[in-house]
């Protein structure tokens, strides 16, 4: 059994301490939360007395071995650094860190405690349909892919800005619809084809002016290792509340794929079309239950898992603190490029 503690008792802790709960391995133990109403209300509802307001007095309790970091994109670094520097296992929530500085002294960190499993949350990588377009992709059923499409839109209003002092600020979140909600299909692009090598940007701000300090709106061209060419658009001002739209374009097979679902293929080989449909058809069985937003997938669950399996079974995560910072740093190279007015190079960790 892997006793685990929770750093940051808002929106998406319920996710992660449910998660846990469907696991046969896995206990939570202890909450923490600066506001100490946050750590009590879940406290009860899920029936886990000890709670504190300083997160290090959880790193400090020897029952605790494993943590999950739930807290605001600007604390994410300090409390990785520090519970790694405690002992713990670690996987901590997207976006990773806030600028490139918390990417690299939390890598670090991971690094210099191999000992430790660490990780980072990007749950739609352990979904079903994601995990058999990234075989279709490997095995070459596209054959050479030359270009690949994201258009992703969600809805992101003012009273949503307005619950939460650190959302919309440079310092508190770091960025807006790139660092925050695109980020899980910039994952995917990564998990799907591989690194970008570089990239150039434009960013704006086009209606949430006078309510955030960051981006709603951006658009970028970039370059993967393999050659390939990747477009994305992403506003957080559209009337839908999630959409992710990828088209993928090879020299055997299209695809056009919408929230994980195969909306349009095409080949010039026989039957292959229907084989790609087939696998990316996910049957209502396979299907995990969902904990929060509809949005956040079943996927949690799944990584979780892998989470607690890594620790029992000594060996490393499928979201090294290493891949998860690369996908922040593709982020954060779009701001880069907005704010140079020309390409940039985007950094592996
Ligand atoms: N994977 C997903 O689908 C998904 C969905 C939503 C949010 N998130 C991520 O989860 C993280 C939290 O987001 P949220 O929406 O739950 O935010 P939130 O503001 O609702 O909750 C964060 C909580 O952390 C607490 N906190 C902040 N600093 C702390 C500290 N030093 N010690 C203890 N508690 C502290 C705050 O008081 C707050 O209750 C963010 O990184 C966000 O991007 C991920």
């Amino acid at each position: 059994m892997v006793k685990c503690g929770i750093i940051g008792c808002g929106v998406i802790a319920p996710t992660h301490i449910e998660g846990y709960r469907a696991l046969p391995e896995a206990e939570v133990v202890h909450l923490c939360d600066l506001i100490p109403e946050r750590a009590a209300a879940l406290g009860e509802k899920y029936g886990i007395a000890r709670r504190s307001t300083d997160y290090r007095e959880l790193l400090a309790d020897p029952e605790v071995e494993a943590v999950s970091v739930c807290t605001d994109h600007a604390s994410h670094a300090r409390i990785v650094v520090d519970a790694l520097a405690a002992g713990k296992h670690v996987i901590c929530e997207k976006a990773l860190g806030r600028v490139p500085e918390d990417l690299a002294v939390m890598v670090k960190a991971a690094k210099a405690h191999p000992e430790l499993v660490s990780s980072g949350i990007f749950q739609h990588r352990y979904e079903p349909a994601n995990r058999r377009l990234r075989k279709l992709v490997a095995d070459g059923k596209f054959g050479k892919i030359l270009t690949v499409n994201l258009v992703f839109s969600c809805l992101r209003t003012e009273e949503y800005y307005r619950k939460d002092a650190w959302r919309g600020t440079v310092a508190g979140e770091g960025g807006g619809i790139l660092i925050n909600q695109a980020i899980h299909h910039l994952d995917q692009l990564r998990y799907l084809f591989g690194n970008a090598k570089r990239l150039v940007s434009r960013t704006a701000n086009l209606t949430h002016q006078g309510v955030i300090e960051v981006e709603d709106t951006a658009a970028f061209l970039m370059e993967f290792d393999s050659g390939l060419f990747g477009t994305v658009t992403a506003t957080n001002s559209s009337c839908v509340e999630w959409r992710s739209f990828l088209t993928i374009v090879g020299t055997e097979a299209n695809l056009e794929y919408a929230n994980e679902k195969p909306v349009f293929v095409e080949s010039s080989i026989e039957g292959r079309a229907a084989e790609i449909e087939q696998a990316l058809t996910v049957r209502e069985e396979e299907k995990g239950a969902i904990v929060g937003k509809k949005y956040y997938g079943a996927g949690h669950t799944a990584q979780l898992a892998d989470f607690i399996d890594a620790i029992q079974e000594k060996r490393r995560t499928e979201v090294e603190m290493a891949d998860a910072a690369d996908s922040a740093a593709l982020v954060m190279a779009v701001y880069e490029s907005e704010r140079t007015g020309s390409w940039v190079d985007i950094p592996a960790y």
